[in-house]
């Protein structure tokens, strides 16, 4: 049965920053709004997917200019480079029809569209603006809005910020937000309104400055040079620019948005306030539709704390993908944290969820199915059989799970809509126990009987299959091709249970699915990858400056540089910074020499040494002791610290030896 079309669905992620590469925070929210997108895909809906980068804002010219290059070259390098954005999404097998980035020509001038058209309604003024800044969130504050004089949003310290500056009516739009939020479920999870409604509309919604005059990295306002586009709406109307919205570079905003009711932006809970309050109010303003539904997820907590990029304390979604299967990872996200709340993360439940959900129960269900057809049937599971009451029971299991599967992924429960396929998984395990295939095979009356417990089995795999393929794209067609489902039994509508109407299973082993993972030594082996992550960078080294002027070789040779060997060193009494050396020059009389080299050698451990001296420079005194010449050495700074190294030269090279 072929699906058709249900209708429009448009689902986006955030535009992330590229100030530095992205987490598995980030990554948590691009495999969630992808998992719908497969999910409504899979229900035949045609879908829009879109995700794409952040890429204006004071932050980023800012890192763009510690690292010494433009903020263009610095964002392509994050989004573009071996590793970057887009190679991340494409590791996790992320389907988006559509990737945006806000430095894209079309969208910029979208940009000055957009604001120009809200200024001609009179919905964006000039006046000055007084008030704090949050740089690293791109955020204005009033007083009031502080905690305790820090941005409430990160806790860091704020700038007082006074110019000239447009200004969006935001207050003008208060009462009609807080009726959205308060009176539809445009905002989820619901705790989310209350917060928005009590720390921000009730406090009095004050209107939004939205230009800035103090750097120059982002959409400029045509209409007034000097001023920028405040990041926040430039960042926010990526979602409709990718559409065409006023520009002739796409042409589906009628379509995906206009007259499309399935619109759902997937946010983190920190943006939420963005989401749900500025961008619906700009819509208002330009007169256009709003999303049908802004979903607030939670974030993941690594040691009870935010990951962040600025706290160094993120977790790499490359290393994790290829140790355990980007499959695996996939499903990891979605079925350990609830959407709406915050969570954990740690290796350890990574990988006992991989090897108690994965190894054990899908996998060896697989396996041992996959096994038993070879064993029994040689892989082919023919018309006839023979029920029992047990049927009907994982029958009715079946179609239990199926229903709540539905109701959980249409309310964004995706840990609970996964948690329902596992129950299916584990009841078909036990049904293997209860029927014991390898007893009835030993007798050929009960071939019948084995021949339906067969097909039972695989019935249940096949549906685990289709509902787990919008997490596991990759390994649910793996099952499905273990199993010969043809295309037809993929789909959708193949949902019925129909273990004995499916034509004929031809089942063929394949390799293991989720190998099961030995937790120590894979823990040990990620601490040893994130030691040598953190270790500390390439030193940062500086050699002193060449100098033009020449000296001539005659002067050069002037200079009696000679093979030392080193008997006696000690430190000089009074003195941090001198060494007396006794010499052995090969003119058999002992030559001393002093040298300021105390704090990088221990005097024990130059004895013996074989090192280059000066001979002839006129002898000197240093606290009250004579030094007849000077030890070479060689010079450097690293890190900004001056490194000094003794000129060692070969033992076999005799004392007194001249260098030339
Ligand atoms: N550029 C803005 C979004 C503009 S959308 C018009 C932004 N970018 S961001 O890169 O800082 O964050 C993007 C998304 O990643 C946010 O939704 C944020 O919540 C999410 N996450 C960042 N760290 C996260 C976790 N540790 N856990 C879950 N999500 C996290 O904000």
């Amino acid at each position: 049965m072929c699906n058709q079309s249900k209708g429009n669905y448009y689902i986006t992620t955030p535009i992330y920053y590229p100030s530095d590469k992205l987490h598995i925070g980030h990554t948590y929210c691009t495999v969630a709004t992808d998992t719908m997108a497969r999910y409504k895909r899979l229900q035949g809906y045609n879908v829009k997917f879109l995700t794409g980068t952040d890429e204006h804002g004071q932050k980023i010219e800012d890192k763009a200019k510690e690292a010494g290059v433009t903020p263009q070259q610095f964002v392509d390098n994050i989004v573009l480079s071996p590793r970057g954005v887009l190679d991340l999404w494409k590791l996790m097998n992320i389907s988006n029809d559509r990737f945006i980035r806000t430095t894209d020509d079309y969208h910029v001038s979208a940009i000055q569209k957009i604001f120009k058209k809200m200024y001609d309604k009179g919905d964006i003024y000039k006046g000055t603006y007084k008030g704090k800044y949050c740089k690293p969130c791109e955020s204005f504050w009033t007083e009031s809005q502080l905690v305790e004089g820090k941005c409430p949003d990160c806790g860091r310290e704020v700038q007082d910020a006074e110019e000239e500056a447009y200004f969006f009516r935001l207050s003008k739009y208060a009462g009609r937000i807080q009726d959205l939020l308060e009176n539809t479920d445009f905002l989820e999870p619901r705790s989310r309104v209350n917060e928005m409604v009590n720390n921000f509309i009730k406090p009095g919604l004050e209107d939004l400055c939205v230009s800035r005059t103090s750097f120059t990295w982002g959409v400029p306002v045509d209409f007034d040079p000097g001023h920028v586009v405040y990041v926040w709406i430039d960042a926010l109307s990526n979602y409709i620019t990718a559409l065409g919205y006023e520009n002739d570079k796409y042409d589906d905003y009628d379509q995906f948005w206009k007259s499309n009711p399935n619109v759902v932006h997937f946010v983190g809970k920190e943006i939420v306030r963005f989401h749900s309050i500025i961008w619906p109010a700009m819509l208002m303003s330009l007169e256009e539709p709003l999303p049908r539904k802004v979903y607030g997820h939670g974030w993941l907590l690594l040691d009870g704390g935010k990951m962040s990029k600025s706290k160094g304390n993120v977790v790499d979604p490359y290393i994790l993908a290829e140790r355990f299967g980007v499959d695996a990872l996939r499903f990891f996200l979605m079925r350990s944290f609830p959407f709406g709340s915050d969570g954990n993360f740690s290796n350890e439940l990574l990988i006992s969820t991989i090897n108690t959900d994965l190894a054990n129960s899908l996998g060896n269900l697989v396996s041992r199915t996959v096994a038993m057809n070879q064993k029994y049937f040689a892989g082919q599971l023919g018309q006839g059989g023979q029920s029992a009451p047990l049927d009907e029971e994982l029958k009715a299991l079946a179609q239990e799970v199926m229903a709540n599967y539905e109701k959980q992924m249409d309310n964004y429960q995706f840990s609970v809509a996964l948690a329902e396929v596992f129950r299916l998984i584990s009841r078909a395990n036990k049904y293997i126990d209860e029927t014991t295939p390898w007893v009835l095979a030993k007798r050929e009356e009960d071939k019948p009987r084995l021949l339906t417990v067969m097909k039972n089995l695989c019935e249940c795999i096949r549906l685990a299959a289709i509902l787990l393929s919008p997490v596991m794209p990759q390994a649910s067609t793996a099952i499905l091709d273990q199993l010969g489902v043809n295309e037809q039994g993929r789909s959708w509508n193949a949902r019925c249970y129909c273990a004995d109407e499916q034509a004929l299973w031809t089942t063929t082993p394949g390799a293991p699915l989720f190998p099961r993972i030995d937790m120590d030594k894979e823990l040990a082996a990620l601490e040893e990858i994130s030691a040598a992550a953190q270790a500390p960078a390439k030193p940062v080294l500086e050699i002193e400056p060449y100098t033009d002027e020449q000296v001539d070789f005659d002067t050069f040779c002037k200079s009696d540089l000679r093979a030392v060997k080193v008997k006696e060193c000690k430190k000089v009494k009074k003195s941090d910074k001198l060494l007396q050396f006794i010499l052995d020059d090969g003119s058999g009389t002992d030559r001393q020499i002093l040298s300021g080299i105390a704090k990088y050698y221990q005097p024990e451990e130059l004895i013996g040494k074989t090192l280059v001296a000066i001979v002839n420079l006129p002898p000197r005194k240093m606290m009250s002791r004579e030094s007849r010449g000077m030890l070479l050495s060689a010079i450097h700074t690293e890190n900004g610290e001056e490194k000094l190294n003794l000129i060692m030269i070969s033992d076999e090279i005799p004392a007194g030896s001249k260098l030339m």
